[in-house]
């Protein structure tokens, strides 16, 4: 069931604002490639990419993740990889929300095998609550708490990611017996 708005589309804005010039600060020299997380990721990427002067290029990996489940399966397999060869180049992976930690290390293991000059990690949210594995978010627009959220890009089942604003998701309570 939907829930109430935890993040609305001004705070949304001003965020993604603010992470774009921290990240135009951060280009200067350096040879960039924005890879996309999907499908979370859509929405996100492509509001802060055009809030971005500087031009950069841009790429989408793809990995399996919850299905119609809001608590992780532990196991992360490829379904898209990116296209653009990396080597020597400065990787900004863009996710949507950082949870147990776990889709990032085997994204950032997958990347850095292919030799890039540097990798870091923009995310929209964070539940540092849920942490499992140390993940640096070198560029991070909120924290939230233990909350399963859906919305601007963000789903549970496939539903819900055209919502504008990023809401709580409650889950269906059983009935009772
Ligand atoms: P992690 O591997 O546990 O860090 O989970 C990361 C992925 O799980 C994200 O890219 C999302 O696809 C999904 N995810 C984690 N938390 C949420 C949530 O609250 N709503 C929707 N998807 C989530």
């Amino acid at each position: 069931m939907l829930g109430r708005v935890v993040v609305g589309r001004e705070r949304i804005s001003s965020v993604v604002a603010r992470l774009a010039e921290e990240l135009e600060s951060d280009l200067e020299g350096r040879s960039p490639v924005f890879i996309g997380v999907l499908k979370g990721c859509v929405y996100f990427f492509t509001d802060l990419t055009m809030s971005i002067k500087t031009p950069v290029e841009v790429d989408f990996i793809q990995v399996s993740s919850y299905g119609a489940s809001t608590t992780s399966s532990g196991t992360v397999v490829l379904v898209k990889d990116i296209t653009v060869d990396v080597r020597d180049r400065d990787v900004y992976l863009v996710e949507d929300i950082v949870d147990t930690g776990s889709t990032l290390a085997d994204i950032l293991h997958l990347i850095r095998a292919r030799h890039p000059r540097s990798v870091q990690i923009v995310a929209l949210l964070s539940k540092p609550s849920r942490r499992e594995i140390e993940i640096e978010v070198d560029f991070l627009g909120f924290e939230i708490d233990d909350l399963f959220v859906v919305g601007y890009g963000l789903d549970f089942a496939e539903q819900y990611r055209n919502l504008p604003d990023i809401h709580e998701y409650l889950p269906d309570r059983e009935p009772p017996v």
